[in-house]
């Protein structure tokens, strides 16, 4: 699966023009800012934002700090993908659409498995909002093995579960997906170049999984189709998350390069 020429050009202005692989890296590299709270989270921005364009709040920063977080890093000109994976009825969710607008975040995330109805509400939420969020559906969450897809119950492997998801979604009006590296290349196959791919489950040769089933390097995920790559503890937990941020961007410029 060859990597898209080019992000979509009508997404993330903010940033100046490809001119080298590794700059073409940074644009695809996004930083999970998975920490307990503001402080904690703008020192690693602090420490990241010469290497790092991108950042990622989740559910444990949000929750502990609130949208007063978003701010500073958007002010400090970060690209943010607020993922909060929501999934609700669809009223719910696109009211929670709308008030993510204002923030200035450039993804959003919500659950596929909340269904047709509630995909195509939150899509609908954004009509006529300018500067609106991609939308993104989680397919299958890069943690969960068959064992888990099953417990779920469901009896198909998260290969399928993760097509039927995407088929749904772009069925949806939604462009936009998180899938893990395993299942990119497919995914890619029924978006074509204008899908939005964040893949998170991303370990370089070496690091522990941690909770992470469905896994893959850097350059492996590119090479299968990626847009975006998720890194947060090997990056975040390293003894110096600099250090790391640019031996994984060097990685994928390698990658992008051949
Ligand atoms: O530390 P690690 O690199 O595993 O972090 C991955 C990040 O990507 C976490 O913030 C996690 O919430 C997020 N994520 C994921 N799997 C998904 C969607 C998001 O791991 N399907």
């Amino acid at each position: 699966m060859p990597i898209p020429e080019r992000l979509n050009p009508s997404f993330g202005p903010a940033h100046p023009p490809v001119v080298d692989f590794v700059e073409e890296a940074r644009q695809r590299l996004i930083v999970a800012l998975d920490v307990p709270d503001a402080a904690s989270a703008l020192a690693l921005v602090g420490q990241l934002e010469k290497h790092c364009l991108w950042f990622k709040v989740g559910l444990e920063l949000f929750i502990a700090a609130g949208p007063a977080v978003i701010e500073p890093l958007v002010a400090r000109g970060h690209s943010v993908f607020l993922d909060l994976k929501l999934h609700d009825i669809p009223n719910t969710v696109a009211g929670a659409v709308r008030s993510a607008t204002g923030m200035g975040v450039k993804m959003l995330t919500l659950h596929a498995a909340g269904g047709p109805a509630m995909l195509a509400a939150a899509h609908s939420a954004l009509d006529g909002v300018t500067e609106s969020p991609e939308l993104l559906a989680v397919t299958v969450l890069t943690s969960m093995d068959q064992a888990q897809v099953n417990a779920t119950g469901l009896d198909r492997s998260p290969a399928e579960q993760v097509e039927l998801l995407a088929r749904m979604g772009i069925d949806s009006g939604i462009r936009g997906f998180v899938c893990s590296p395993q299942e990119v290349a497919g995914v890619r196959a029924l978006t074509g170049p204008e899908g939005v791919l964040v893949v998170p489950g991303i370990r370089p040769a070496g690091f522990a999984s941690g909770d992470q089933k469905r896994i893959a390097t850097p350059a492996e995920a590119l090479r299968e189709g990626a847009s975006y790559l998720v890194v947060g503890r090997p990056i975040t937990q390293a003894p110096d998350p600099a250090e790391a941020a640019e031996a994984i961007l060097k990685e994928m410029a390698e990658a992008l390069e051949s």
